[in-house]
């Protein structure tokens, strides 16, 4: 690992965060996944496939930079961008910079970063481009590992894989391994060809999907919170819960990117990816180990046993401005944004209604729902149990309990609850058992999901990254859906106004399906006392 002196705290937290887990669990996963992977002693490369572009420069570069100066990586790694842009690395400094966080004591170190990177340019499709960026692989490191992240639009993804396969593995018994960002096709037809076209050229193990809400901490916490405690696990069936509801909100339109968006809309852009791996890791069974194929193996079964999903179980919205929007952003509606053609009706609000037909799960609606344009920024997982039965309380007084796990923004998890109301009275009200991250872990540093997913790539673990047969269970359940929204006199979304919580239809059909909104309450803080 490299070792950068003013960078030891961020690196260290990190590490000591994970041994602390590792010691409260007996095995540690970084080193359980560090022992799997032989050390070889070979360098390693990273190479940034369309390095020019927006994902590049705000979200790959930037984690490079962090990890690189945490000391995360294996010594010896250099980082190539390619791109058909004719730039320079200060061209790339120049384009990144704005991005990269860099406190004031590691300002000394931008510079090394910088000097571990080269820029190729070239095309996506000719074998002179590939092998002359072969030639330049060669030339940093001839034993070295290689890792090709794509960011890439999607059209250029059967050409660039080709071209690596063709011009650019590994020599000298090095590996190779090839990151892939969504989208993973557009329909199940679409990705079944991309995923022949990929294990035509690649084993499984080299193909890294990536799905970066994978990588952030509550959705990882996922599989520690329910296999880690008695408490959750002999409750987590049909016989308790009522209804399990994962959220996704933005509180922005497309901004400037809704010819992106119009071709895919929230369904593939968020509801079939993100919350979809969220549901598998809620529902799975326990898998029987921690390794990524097992683990992988649960989540695929979930899926198998998910209904495939009609026009009946989504409400569709599309967003429209906000006449007295704050601003000026929130006073333009999804069709007002110039990149997305007239009378689009795409959705930018979804509510789907998904049933998982086996022993654990049958008849409990897992309800997933997402939006832009929103109230709010939020990501949650909200489990809702059944009604106390036969309870000694007046009826309107028990609401159901809910066990909150909050994605971002603010990491928590909490319950709640009923709890006699405090003083004289004794009747029952709602409170909760709070496990906010800020409050409890104050001052940790969390790494950012494409910095544990990368790190995992360099350790080959695959745990959090989407297998071939998830993918395509995943698109079975959705594609039937999304060609009927699709065809001609497929339904109109409805519309929503810029900043409201969406769609009322879909709290309607959320209920419909067995989900009981009892209203906000108000947190009772500690220093009201009685
Ligand atoms: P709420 O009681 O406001 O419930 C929010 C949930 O209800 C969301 O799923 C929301 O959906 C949904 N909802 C809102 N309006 C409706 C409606 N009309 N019909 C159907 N569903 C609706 O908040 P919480 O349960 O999240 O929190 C309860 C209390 O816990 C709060 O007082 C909070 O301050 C406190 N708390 C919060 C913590 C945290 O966030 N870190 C930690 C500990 C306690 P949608 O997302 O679509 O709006
Ligand atoms: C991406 C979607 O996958 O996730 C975007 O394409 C969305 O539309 C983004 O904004 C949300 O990611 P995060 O990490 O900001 O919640």
């Amino acid at each position: 690992m490299m070792s950068e002196e003013s960078s030891v705290t961020a690196g260290e937290r990190i590490r000591a965060f994970e041994e602390m887990a590792a010691v409260q669990k007996g095995v540690a996963i970084l080193q359980h996944e560090l022992q799997e992977e032989p050390k070889d002693g070979h360098p390693h490369i990273f190479v940034v496939l369309g390095a020019s572009g927006d994902l590049a420069k705000k979200k790959i570069y930037p984690t490079l930079w962090r990890l690189y100066i945490d000391g995360l990586l294996p010594e010896n790694t250099q980082f190539v961008g390619y791109a058909r842009s004719k730039l320079t690395v200060e061209d790339l400094k120049s384009k990144c910079s704005p991005y990269l966080k860099v406190a004031e004591s590691e300002k000394n170190k931008v510079k090394s970063f910088w000097e571990v990177n080269s820029y190729v340019a070239g095309s996506y499709d000719k074998d002179v481009d590939f092998k002359n960026l072969d030639s330049h692989l060669l030339k940093l490191a001839s034993n070295a590992n290689r890792l090709f992240y794509l960011a890439l639009p999607p059209s250029v993804y059967h050409t660039v894989t080709a071209q690596i396969k063709a011009c650019c593995m590994t020599k000298s018994g090095a590996w190779t391994r090839v990151i892939v960002e969504k989208p993973f096709g557009k329909d199940l037809a679409s990705s079944e060809l991309l995923s022949k076209h990929l294990s035509k050229l690649f084993q499984e193990e080299q193909l890294y999907r990536i799905d970066h809400y994978l990588g952030k901490e509550m959705v990882q916490n996922l599989i520690c919170l329910r296999f880690g405690n008695r408490i959750f696990g002999p409750v987590w069936n049909r016989d308790n819960i009522a209804a399990v509801v994962i959220t996704f909100k933005e509180p922005f339109g497309t901004q400037g990117r809704g010819g992106y968006f119009d071709e895919f809309g929230i369904i593939r852009d968020v509801m079939q990816n993100h919350l979809l791996q969220i549901l598998c890791l809620t529902a799975m069974e326990r898998p029987v180990t921690m390794s990524a194929e097992d683990i992988r193996d649960e989540k695929v079964k979930v899926l198998k046993a998910t209904k495939t999903l009609t026009l009946d179980d989504v409400v569709l919205g599309q967003y429209v401005g906000d006449p007295d929007g704050k601003t000026e952003d929130s006073k333009l509606g999804y069709r007002d944004d110039k990149t997305v053609p007239k009378g689009s009706k795409t959705a930018t609000y979804a509510l789907g209604c998904l049933s998982i037909c086996n022993e654990r799960w049958d008849g409990v609606p897992f309800i997933l729902k997402c939006g832009k344009a929103t109230n709010e920024r939020k990501a949650e997982v909200r489990i809702q149990f059944r009604d106390v039965p036969g309870s000694l309380f007046p009826e309107d007084q028990l609401k159901r309990n809910e066990l909150v796990m909050r994605v971002q923004p603010g990491e928590a998890v909490y319950c709640k609850m009923m709890t006699k109301m405090p003083g004289m009275a004794i009747g029952a009200e709602e409170t909760e058992l709070d496990l906010t991250y800020n409050h409890r872990y104050e001052g940790i540093k969390m790494p950012d999901a494409y910095e544990r997913l990368i790190l995992d790539v360099f350790m080959g673990s695959q745990m959090h990254f989407v297998r071939t047969d998830e993918l395509r269970e995943a698109w079975r359940i959705f594609t039937p859906l999304l060609h009927t929204i699709e065809s001609e006199g497929g339904p109109s979304p409805i519309p929503y106004v810029y900043g409201s919580r969406g769609v009322k239809e879909a709290d309607e059909l959320a209920k419909k399906r067995g989900l009981a909104y009892s209203g906000t309450y108000q947190w009772r803080p500690s220093k009201n006392k009685l």
